[in-house]
């Protein structure tokens, strides 16, 4: 192992895992699989794209199926766990995903269920995986009734993290990224959340050294949080900050509207609802000049959507009874240390107001481009 490597333990119910982040690190996946699933064999699931520009020496039969969020089925499950079988592996084996949350989320419900479950290392290779899918331990596929609705807790044998396979990653998925990660500053440090803005340039210019210290900075944010509160009954659900209004976004776009810059504006709106629950004034406006520096330029859809967006977040997974609840982020790094308070109820007329003077903010800061229409 090269000194320059972060590494972060995970503990969960059934005991605990490394994530290992450094630059190159993809170079030792072979001693690393050995080391975390000693004498096992090894099958590699991997997405086209991944597979066409992401590199390791591991030397494994590679499944692999089509890029995007539409290869989370059941279809697909069964098809690797068959095609698992015909290459004639059994209970000792161990599954190496290599790819975006999309692979890890498939490769990880295929490892929980085949042969009644077997280990599977994650190596993630979009920066949202990295951030955020890859600590937790969920898996899962979408359903035509939702998305993630079958799945698992199943927390890998270890992580591997390389930033710098986020070389050939689309701007767009790298800004997905950034923004989870904007999100674990706000929510658990405000010192990340600052060191963030201030290498915004030096990451988007996708600088590995800069990458690594991200990677590394969300990695333990998540790690610490997740495992206070692994199946999600507490603390963990400041990690939804932005995600009540980004989810309604999202299903109102159809999911045109890509997932992080829903939580982007979801986490403006979100914070605008603080100021008008009487938190500081000023946060939402600052998040968005953040967010503006990181490349966000989607702005909220019109105010004649506003009805059919406030009823899109009581359907989110935090509302009890119809209403809408939310993480309010109100000052950077204090949500995670707020005691037993992480949600709170926000009326529907506040959501209402926030909602008309986040969009007029967002078109003060330069926000123009409408999200695609449902
Ligand atoms: N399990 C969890 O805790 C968790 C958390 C967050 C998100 N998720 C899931 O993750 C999924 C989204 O993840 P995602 O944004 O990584 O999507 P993704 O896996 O679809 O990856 C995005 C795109 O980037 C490509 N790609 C990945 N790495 C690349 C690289 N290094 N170079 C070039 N292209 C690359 C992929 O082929 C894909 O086209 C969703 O399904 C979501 O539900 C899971
Ligand atoms: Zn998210």
């Amino acid at each position: 192992m090269s000194p320059a490597t972060d590494i972060v333990e995970v503990r969960h119910a059934l005991g605990r895992y490394p994530v290992e982040i450094s630059v190159g690190g993809i170079e030792r996946l072979p001693e690393f699989v050995e080391r975390l699933a000693p004498g096992r064999r090894v099958a590699v699931i991997t997405d086209r794209n991944v597979a066409r520009v992401v590199e390791h020496p591991l030397k494994a039969p590679v499944l692999v199926v089509p890029p995007g969020e539409a290869s989370k089925t059941r279809r697909r499950w069964a098809d690797l766990t068959d095609r698992l079988f015909d290459l004639g592996f059994g209970r000792h084996s161990v599954l190496v995903a290599v790819g975006g949350g999309v692979v890890g989320d498939l490769a990880g419900f295929v490892a929980a269920t085949f042969a009644r479950g077997i280990p599977v290392i994650q190596v993630p290779t979009s920066l949202l995986a990295m951030v955020d899918a890859s600590v937790g331990g969920k898996t899962g596929l979408n359903t035509r009734h939702g998305k993630n609705l079958v799945g698992a807790f199943h927390p890998p044998s270890g992580v591997l993290i390389d930033p710098g396979v986020l070389r050939t990653l689309r701007s767009g998925h790298l800004r997905g990224g950034l923004i989870e990660a904007i999100k674990h500053g706000l929510v658990a440090d405000a010192d990340y959340y600052d060191w963030i803005d201030h290498e915004s340039a030096a990451l988007l210019a996708r600088d590995p050294a800069r990458l690594e210290t991200l990677v590394a900075g969300s990695v333990r944010i998540k790690a610490g949080v997740v495992s206070a509160d692994e199946r999600e009954g507490g603390v963990r659900v400041v990690l939804n900050a932005g995600h009540t209004v980004g989810h309604a976004l999202e299903r109102w776009s159809r999911f045109r509207l890509p997932h992080g810059d829903a939580v982007g504006l979801g986490l403006i709106v979100e914070a605008m609802v603080g100021e008008h629950l009487g938190g500081g004034a000023g946060l939402a406006r600052d998040l968005a000049a953040r967010l503006f520096r990181i490349g966000l330029r989607a702005t909220l859809p019109g105010p004649e959507y506003d009805e059919a967006l406030l009823d899109g977040m009581r359907h989110d997974k935090k509302a009890l009874s119809g209403e809408i609840r939310m993480a309010i982020p109100d000052t950077p790094g204090r949500l995670a240390a707020r005691g037993d308070r992480w949600t709170s109820t926000a009326p529907r007329d506040i959501v209402r107001q926030a909602l008309g003077t986040a969009r007029t903010l967002l078109t003060e800061s330069g926000f123009h481009t409408l999200p695609p229409a449902a």
